[in-house]
């Protein structure tokens, strides 16, 4: 079988998983890692020694490979992803795709222009539980959305270059658009900066997203929680669900909900009646949800075949943040995703 060759840029904390993914798949030829910083380089060569190590990433697209994958911090990622593809490499680029729409977009276009694919590191899309969570929205089980309510919280990783908000909700936005199979009209976002509040980096976020007919999402994001939770609720008009990613059984449907008596004359009449049904674990089969994200990645750069988290998903997500960071900045008011 003929390899597809792929080398990974930055091998900090989450390059090592691509990497380690890369390197168990079959079809795939891990062929270089490259990091500025020789001690975290040799730490992922004596892991990987069947890779080239370099410390410069021009030595990777100089070389005849097909593809890398890029997990170097975000405001790399726009020069090293256009230059991949300028010297005619397929890229995976980490969340979030680019630190602008512009920039974001224009990535996706030129990869379109020149055929080459162009991926997302938005790992949550091939997540099978949360995939599990929009086939039962989409087949409408939880009847009509109402809300949705998320929360992506730890103590750390704190990031210096970026807030909370566009290290983490990357993931939540991502994981909204996916269920709701729409992007959101208008976006606010509040939040506080308590450990590097000298350099005003938000630790804390609290985001509300304003989806079409009326459905509203909350997204909480904070690098200061003493609880790790990844957790997301949608609550619809005819049932409610619970993902949480900490736990083994993901996902727990509700039979649950309130309903309005069809017709009453006097306030006495007026009486909801509370539905307190089944709860249910919904079934899906686990796999490691990088591996089958770089499956995807590999998949497209041989078939053809589109990935669901392509750059332009990955510009749609920026879109949200960039909007919602407007608004963090001018006091949490409501600002327009513009499309
Ligand atoms: N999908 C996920 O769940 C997930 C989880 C964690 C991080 N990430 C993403 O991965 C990316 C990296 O995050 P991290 O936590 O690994 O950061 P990190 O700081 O631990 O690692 C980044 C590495 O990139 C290296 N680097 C910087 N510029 C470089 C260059 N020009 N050439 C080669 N190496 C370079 C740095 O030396 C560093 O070792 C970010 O985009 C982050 O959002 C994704």
């Amino acid at each position: 079988m003929c390899s597809t060759r792929i080398g990974v840029l930055g091998c900090g904390y989450w390059g090592p998983k691509l990497a380690r993914n890369l390197h168990e798949m079959d079809d795939v030829e891990l062929a270089w890692l490259c990091d500025l910083k020789q001690d975290y380089l040799g730490r992922a060569c004596e892991l990987y020694p069947e890779a080239r190590p370099t410390t410069d990433y021009h030595d990777v697209l100089k070389d005849d490979i097909d593809a890398v994958a890029i997990a170097t911090p975000v405001t790399t990622h726009y020069r090293l992803a256009k230059e991949a593809l300028e010297a005619g490499k397929h890229i995976l680029v980490e969340k979030p795709l680019a630190a602008s729409t512009q920039e974001a977009t224009d990535l996706a276009e030129y990869a379109d222009r020149q055929g080459l694919a162009a991926m997302v590191g938005h790992t949550f899309q091939h997540n099978a539980a949360v995939n599990a969570v929009r086939d039962l929205v989409q087949q409408g089980e939880l009847g009509d959305v109402y809300y949705v309510d998320a929360t992506r919280a730890n103590l750390g990783l704190f990031q210096t270059d970026i807030n909370v908000m566009w290290d983490l909700a990357p993931h939540d936005v991502s994981i909204l658009i996916h269920l709701l199979g729409q992007d959101p009209l208008e976006v606010s976002a509040q939040g506080v900066a308590c450990v590097q509040r000298a350099r005003s980096v938000h630790d804390v976020v609290y985001m509300k997203l304003f989806f079409p007919n009326c459905v509203m999402a909350n997204i909480r994001v904070s690098w200061l929680d003493p609880v790790k939770t990844r957790r997301v609720i949608v609550v619809g008009s005819k049932k409610m669900l619970v993902y949480d990613d900490v736990l083994d059984d993901k996902v727990t449907l509700y039979d649950k909900g309130v309903e309005i008596p069809p017709f009453t004359v006097t306030p006495e009449e007026f009486h909801l009646s509370y539905r307190h049904g089944a709860e249910t674990p919904v079934p899906y089969d686990w796999r490691e949800p990088l591996r089958v994200e770089c499956e995807s990645f590999v998949h497209w750069i041989t078939t053809g075949q589109r990935s669901c988290s392509d750059a332009w998903m990955g510009a749609r997500v920026v879109r949200v943040l960039e909007s919602a960071q407007t608004s963090l900045l001018n006091g949490g008011g409501r600002e327009t995703v513009r499309s």
